[in-house]
């Protein structure tokens, strides 16, 4: 019988999609954050651990059939992939942010910004239908480092219950878009795996609206 194959994201979103796989009756047992293993396999189900970055990537190309991922991540990736249903976990903010001081800079009009980020695509893509031109500077975490160093006036970022920001001083200049995780599908295993995805589907479903 040929298995479905699920990407869970690892890091933030990881124990809320666990529990809605395991609430939903498609995961026999929870899976421990700490776990170091990558597969895990059930009778019908194939499990990846993968970085949360990933996700659309193993989704996109068929390595797995369905996925979970963030809006964040997902339009970063700018993957081709289905995302039939919103699981309503990981809602954050993709802000814009930086020093109090900095508002003023941000609201003069600037033509030209810097900004660090980890989301280079999004950020850029906003910032030009302002009509301002940013110089990225890509970062792989820490951001909030970014404008208390001077590297940039601005990051974008997530922002999820704002500790990071208050703690470092800094505030939400500009709101881009709210961001919460999506069920993702690969495009072939929508019509492939259909009947078995279907149940899957009803099944998270059923949970999410118990909730
Ligand atoms: C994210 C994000 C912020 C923080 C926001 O980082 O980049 O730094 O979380 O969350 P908060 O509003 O609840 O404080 P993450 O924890 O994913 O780690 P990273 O900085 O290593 O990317």
């Amino acid at each position: 019988m040929e298995k479905i194959v699920a990407a869970f994201p690892k890091g933030r979103l990881f124990e809320e999609t666990i529990e809605i796989f395991y609430n939903a009756g498609i995961l026999p047992e929870k899976i421990q954050p700490q776990s170091r293993k990558l597969i895990i396999e059930t009778e019908e189900f194939k499990f990846l651990l993968v970085r949360a970055k990933d996700v659309p990537t193993y989704v996109e190309y068929g390595v797995a059939d369905i996925g979970v991922a963030g809006d964040d991540v997902l339009l970063e990736s700018e993957a081709e992939v289905y995302r039939p249903i919103d699981l309503k976990i990981g809602a954050c903010s993709i802000v814009v942010a930086g020093l109090p001081e900095s508002k003023k800079l941000y609201n003069s009009n600037p033509t030209s910004i810097r900004v660090s980020t980890k989301y280079p695509k999004i950020a850029k893509k906003f910032f030009s239908k302002k009509g301002i031109e940013t110089q990225i500077i890509e970062l792989y975490g820490s951001i909030e480092l970014a404008p208390l160093l001077g590297l940039s006036d601005f990051i974008v970022d997530i922002v999820e219950t704002g500790r990071t920001l208050r703690e470092n001083g800094l505030v939400v200049i500009d709101h881009i878009r709210p961001s919460s995780a999506k069920l993702i599908v690969n495009r072939a295993s929508y019509k492939t795996k259909s009947m078995k995805l279907s149940s899957v589907f009803e099944k998270i479903e059923r949970y999410l609206n118990k909730n």
